[in-house]
């Protein structure tokens, strides 16, 4: 399996056998890279490939000096377990999001 970055799709993806077998999706916003979701085909979940994408995709965004918001529950539960990553999160920004998402939900439930 290899990772490789598609700046069209906005999005890093892992390749096995010439097939997509799954992605990270990114958005580009303020010069950070917003990792926003995973996804893994069902046939190859649970086998390392999520961890092994993750792993792959943020050793090319360091090497390019990157700066990453994971607002993905996946690539952030990863970092949390990969301390050493942690370095490439702006975590006040990704603070500010979780909080304006939270008080959108609590307006949402109050409403
Ligand atoms: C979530 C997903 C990307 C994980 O990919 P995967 O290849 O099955 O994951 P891995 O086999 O590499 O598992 C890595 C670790 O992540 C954990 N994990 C699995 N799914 C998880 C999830 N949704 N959130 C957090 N951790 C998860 C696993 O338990 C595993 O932990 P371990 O190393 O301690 O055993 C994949 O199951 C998927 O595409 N699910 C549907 C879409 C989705 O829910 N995306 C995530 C939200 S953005």
């Amino acid at each position: 399996m290899l990772v490789q970055q598609n700046p069209e799709m906005h999005r890093y993806e892992a390749i096995d056998a010439d097939e997509v077998v799954g992605f990270i999706n990114y958005e580009l916003r303020d010069g950070r890279y917003w990792l926003v979701h995973t996804e893994i085909d069902e046939a190859h979940q649970g086998s390392g490939a999520g961890a092994f994408l993750v792993r792959m995709t943020l050793d090319d965004l360091r090497a390019r000096s990157a700066v990453i918001v994971p607002t993905c529950p996946f690539v952030a539960g990863w970092i949390r377990r990969h301390p050493d990553y942690g370095d490439l999160v702006d975590n006040k920004t990704l603070g500010d999001f979780k909080r304006s998402r939270n008080e959108t939900t609590t307006r949402a439930t109050k409403d």
